[in-house]
């Protein structure tokens, strides 16, 4: 199929992107040259850096690990832009990118609604074309309040995205001021994130995001639990996780969040996205747009154009014509845990390449292996069909027989 059959332009109110794919505020989006790269590599917009108003209270130079094992990023120091910086920011990029639809993610600190209506319009005024609304900052006063319940500092990101009320009274705000669109970015803290995004919505956010990050403790050395695993750091702290690891856990989030929005309300999935299957997979959990920053600073931008020409082929495949086909084609497939279907089967070892090691037999929870003349044997009557044995050989030698019963 040639380029021009797939429609892949998506809305957030009445702006335009010219593809789903959308760099996430963070780190590679700080500067005008890292934008018109970011429109050269053909994205569809960009969220730039948090601005915060007033100026950050805490903004030091980044400490950063990139666990390449675990395939988790980790943070716990980073600059923020105070609002000069981030209003020039975007006026420039204004300027200079014609194609690439310009995000200022934006927040106050606390309820004091006139502030943040001040800023807010303020970005209006320097020209963004969306504006973000980050109650998703896990690393600013939400650290502070998990690491220490004594300390007190003004509510903001992930403290205040937690609060639906919160929420709906600065978008509520916000709507009356603003003719531009609002994103409320929305944290997973807490567990609510379904209900403060129906809030946001029902106050008049033309879309919410997930941002998928969690705090958590790096990994630490034992012998040296004192040294934090973060080189130029003397204490250990909260750290901001993002990365492959957690894309279960965010389209989790856009899953919830488009079940109770319903199929009208703009949702832009982040987290953990590394791949354009990844993206597809975010996509028919609900996402209409997809935000990606770790795998931006990781690897820049150019990757882009190969995800483009991979998304065509597979929507080629398909017999999809738009982004718009691939959207909620889980959520009619994604089923409660009460309703499944479990088939009858047992595991069967193939004699002619099981070599013997015995992993499958140590499997903790199963009575079903024992070794016979040097290989593994499954007893069908006692297997039970979780599938760990399959996992665990390293030499594939286990596969599942399926019996047209049905189990429990
Ligand atoms: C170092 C770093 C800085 C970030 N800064 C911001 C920010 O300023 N504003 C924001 O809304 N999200 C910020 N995020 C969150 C990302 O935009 C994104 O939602 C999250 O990292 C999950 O996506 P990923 O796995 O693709 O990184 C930041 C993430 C990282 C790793």
């Amino acid at each position: 199929m040639q380029d021009a059959l797939f429609d892949l332009a998506v809305s957030i109110g009445n702006v335009t992107l010219r593809n789903p794919f959308i760099v996430g505020s963070g780190p590679t989006v700080k500067n005008l040259p890292q934008l018109e790269l970011i429109e050269k590599c053909g994205w569809g917009a960009a969220s730039t850096k948090q601005t915060y108003n007033p100026r950050p209270y805490i903004s030091y130079d980044p400490r950063y690990r990139w666990l390449k094992k675990e395939k988790l990023h980790i943070f716990t120091a980073e600059h923020r832009l105070d609002m000069e910086t981030g209003l020039r920011l975007v006026e420039d990029a204004r300027k200079k990118c014609k194609e690439l639809v310009i995000i200022a993610n934006y927040s106050d600190a606390g309820d004091n609604l006139d502030s943040w209506e001040e800023g807010a319009r303020r970005f209006e005024a320097a020209g963004t074309q969306v504006l973000e609304l980050n109650f998703c900052c896990p690393n600013m006063s939400f650290s502070v309040d998990v690491s220490d319940q004594k300390a007190h500092v003004i509510s903001s990101g992930a403290s205040m995205g937690q609060d639906p009320e919160i929420v709906a009274a600065v978008v509520r705000r916000l709507r009356t001021a603003l003719s531009i669109p609002i994103i409320a970015k929305i944290t997973p803290e807490g567990g609510r994130i379904a209900q403060v995004a129906k809030a946001a919505i029902d106050a008049g956010a033309d879309a919410v995001s997930g941002v998928a990050n969690r705090l958590g403790i790096a990994p630490i050395d034992i012998r040296k639990y004192k040294k934090p695993i973060y080189n130029l750091q003397g204490e250990n702290t909260m750290g901001c996780m993002s990365g492959p690891w957690i894309r279960p856990l965010a389209m989790r989030d856009v899953f919830e969040m488009r079940k109770l929005l319903g199929p009208v309300p703009h949702i832009n999935g982040t987290g953990g996205i590394a791949s354009m299957q990844d993206a597809v997979q975010m996509m028919m959990c609900g996402a209409d747009t997809i935000g990606v920053c770790t795998e931006t600073m990781l690897r820049g931008f150019g990757f882009l154009e190969k995800w483009m020409k991979a998304l065509k082929v597979y929507m080629g495949e398909m017999g999809f014509e738009a982004a718009r086909d691939m959207r909620d084609l889980l959520l009619p497939e994604l089923k409660s845990a009460a309703e499944l279907t479990l088939w009858g089967g047992y595991a069967r070892v193939d004699k002619a390449t099981c070599h013997g090691c015995g992993a499958c037999v140590e499997v903790g929870h199963c009575d079903a292996i024992t070794m016979v003349d040097g290989v593994a044997y499954v007893e069908p009557k006692l297997c039970k069909g979780c599938s760990t044995c399959i996992d665990i050989c390293p030499k594939q030698s286990i596969s599942m027989v399926e019996e047209t019963a049905a189990a429990r």
